[in-house]
C-alpha cells in the first residue's frame, strides 16, 4: 500500500502527495506535482529538509554517525581497502576481483600525463597565488585538451572522463604546490602506487632520489578514502547542478572546487590549523571558547549539517593522527594536544552538546597533512583530489538518468512591487 501526505491548505481542496522510501534512510515526500496542483512552492533555503535527487552511491545517517560507500561501512574501507579500489567501488558501484581491480588501475596509470602545454598556464599565475585558484583554472582548462571526447551522451566518452579526472588530478594538484614553491615538475612514475605517486610529484627532488615512507603512504592514503564522497554535500551538489546543463565533466569539476575552497566546507581543513595557530597555547583555550559562544568566530573543525552525532571520519583521522605522529616522533606535537584539549572541552561544554557539535572530518586532518609535510594552502586541495572521484560518480550517475532535467530552483519574491521608470532628471 503506498503512503500519502495529505496538506490542507486554506482555500484549497485537501493534496495528497505520494511518500517514497528508499533502501536506507529517511522517506520523502514527493511534491514534483505540487506546483502544478496548487500553484504553491516550498520554501527550504540551504536545503536542511529536501532531497534535491535520488542516489545509489553514498547513505549517512546523521544521528547515528553511519557512512556507507555502496553500503559498505567507511570503517571497513578505511581499514581493509586503498584509495584507488574506493573509487572503483564509487564509480561502477562493486568491489572489483582481482583482473577488474588489476585493469582499473592500469587504465588509471595510463591517463596520469598531462598534455605538455598545460604546464604553460601555470605561468600565468602569481607565485603566491592559493592552489585552490590554480585548480580550479587548470582543471577546467582541461576541457581544451579533449574536444574529442566531450560528447556527455557517449558512454564511452563518459567513462574516459571519469578515468582523466581520477588520473590527472594529483598530477595537477602537485603541479600547483610545486609552481608555488617555484620548484621544477615532477612526472607521474607508473612504478609506484597511486598515492606514493602523488606524495613524489610533490616532494621529490631532481638532486636526490625520493624514498616514499609507507607509514605515511598509508596515513594519506586513508585520507583520501575518508574524503572520496558524502552525498549531496554542497560541492557534489554544485557538480550536479552544472552537470544538469549540459555542461562538460571538467567545467563541472572546476566548479565543485569552486565550491569546495569555502571556509565553510572543504576550506575548514586549512582554517583549522589558522584556528590553531590563533589560539596558540592550551592556556587561551577559555577565552578562545568565550568568543565562540559570544559568536564572535567559529570552532573550524566542528559542526555538521548532517552529522549530529561524531562524524565517523573524524574518529579514524584521529586514530590515523596519533600513527603518524607516532611515526615520526611528533607525539607531543604542540598542534595535536592543543586538538584534543579543545576537542575534550567542547565535548563536555552544554554550549557544544545542546547544539550536537562534534570534531567533523577536518579537525584533525590538517594536523595530519603538515605532519607529512603537505603545506596548509594545500590542503583543501588534497580534499578536492579525494573528492574527485565522488564527483565524477554523482555527474555520471546523473547524466546516465534517463528522467533527468535542468536542476532550475524557484524563489520567494520579497522584493518591490510593479513600478514605472522614472528619468534621471525627475529622480
Ligand atoms: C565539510 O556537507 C558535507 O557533507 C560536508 C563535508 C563533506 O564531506 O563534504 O562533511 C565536509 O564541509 C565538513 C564541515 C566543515 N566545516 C567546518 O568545520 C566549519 C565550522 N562548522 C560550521 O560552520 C557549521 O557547523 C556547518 C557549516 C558545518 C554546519 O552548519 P549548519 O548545519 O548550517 O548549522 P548552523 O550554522 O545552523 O548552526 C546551528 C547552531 C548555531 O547556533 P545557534 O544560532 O543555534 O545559537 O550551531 C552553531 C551555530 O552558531 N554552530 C557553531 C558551529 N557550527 C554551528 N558554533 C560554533 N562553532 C561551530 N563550528
Amino acid at each position: 500500500m503506498s503512503k500519502k501526505a495529505t496538506l490542507h491548505l486554506e482555500g484549497h481542496d485537501p493534496v495528497e502527495l505520494p511518500v517514497i522510501s528508499g533502501q536506507l534512510g529517511s522517506d520523502v515526500i514527493d511534491i514534483r506535482r505540487l506546483y502544478a496542483d496548487t500553484g504553491l512552492f516550498t520554501f527550504d533555503p540551504g536545503f536542511t529538509s529536501t532531497a534535491s535527487c535520488e542516489s545509489k552511491i553514498t547513505f549517512i545517517d546523521g544521528d547515528k554517525g553511519l557512512l556507507y560507500y555502496r553500503g559498505y561501512p567507511i570503517e571497513q574501507l578505511a581499514e581493509h581497502s586503498d584509495y584507488l579500489e574506493v573509487c572503483y567501488l564509487l564509480v561502477f558501484g562493486k568491489l572489483p576481483n582481482a583482473e577488474e581491480k588489476e585493469q582499473f588501475e592500469l587504465g588509471v596509470l595510463r591517463h596520469n600525463m598531462v598534455h605538455e602545454q598545460l604546464t604553460w598556464f601555470f605561468r600565468g599565475f602569481r607565485r603566491d597565488a592559493h592552489p585552490m585558484s590554480m585548480m580550479v583554472g587548470v582543471i577546467g582548462a582541461l576541457a581544451a585538451f579533449y574536444q574529442d571526447s566531450l560528447d556527455i551522451s557517449n558512454p564511452d566518452h563518459r567513462r574516459i572522463a571519469e578515468y582523466r579526472i581520477i588520473a590527472k588530478i594529483p598530477t595537477l594538484a602537485a603541479m600547483c604546490y610545486r609552481y608555488s614553491k617555484g620548484l621544477p615538475f615532477n612526472y607521474p612514475r607508473n612504478n609506484l602506487s597511486y598515492t606514493a605517486n602523488f606524495m613524489h610529484m610533490m616532494f621529490a627532488k631532481p638532486t636526490e632520489e625520493y624514498v616514499v615512507n609507507p607509514v605515511l603512504e598509508r596515513a594519506l592514503d586513508r585520507i583520501f578514502i575518508l574524503h572520496a564522497d558524502h552525498e549531496q554535500n554542497a560541492s557534489t551538489s554544485t557538480v550536479r547542478l552544472a552537470g544538469s546543463s549540459g555542461a562538460n565533466p571538467f567545467a563541472c569539476i572546476a566548479a565543485g572546487i569552486a565550491c569546495l575552497w569555502g571556509p565553510a566546507h572543504g576550506g575548514a581543513n586549512e582554517a583549522v590549523l589558522k584556528m590553531l595557530d590563533e589560539i596558540g597555547d592550551v592556556s587561551h583555550v577559555e577565552e578562545f571558547m568565550r568568543g565562540v559562544k559570544e559568536k564572535r568566530y567559529r570552532l573550524m573543525g566542528f559542526g555538521h549539517r548532517v552529522y549530529k552525532n561524531m562524524d565517523p571520519r573524524a574518529k579514524i583521522m584521529k586514530k590515523t593522527c596519533d600513527e603518524v605522529l607516532k611515526e615520526l616522533g611528533l607525539q607531543d606535537d604542540p598542534k595535536f594536544k592543543l586538538a584534543m584539549a579543545l576537542e575534550k572541552i567542547a565535548l563536555e561544554d552544554p554550549y557544544f552538546v545542546e547544539r550536537k557539535l562534534y570534531p567533523n572530518v577536518d579537525f584533525y586532518s590538517g594536523i595530519v597533512l603538515s605532519a607529512i609535510g603537505i603545506p596548509v594552502s594545500m590542503f583543501t586541495v588534497v580534499f578536492a583530489l579525494a573528492r574527485s572521484v565522488g564527483w565524477i560518480s554523482h555527474w555520471h550517475e546523473m547524466i546516465a538518468d534517463p528522467h533527468q532535467k535542468i536542476g532550475r530552483p524557484r524563489q520567494l519574491y520579497t522584493g518591490e512591487q510593479r513600478r514605472d521608470f522614472v528619468a534621471v532628471e525627475d529622480r
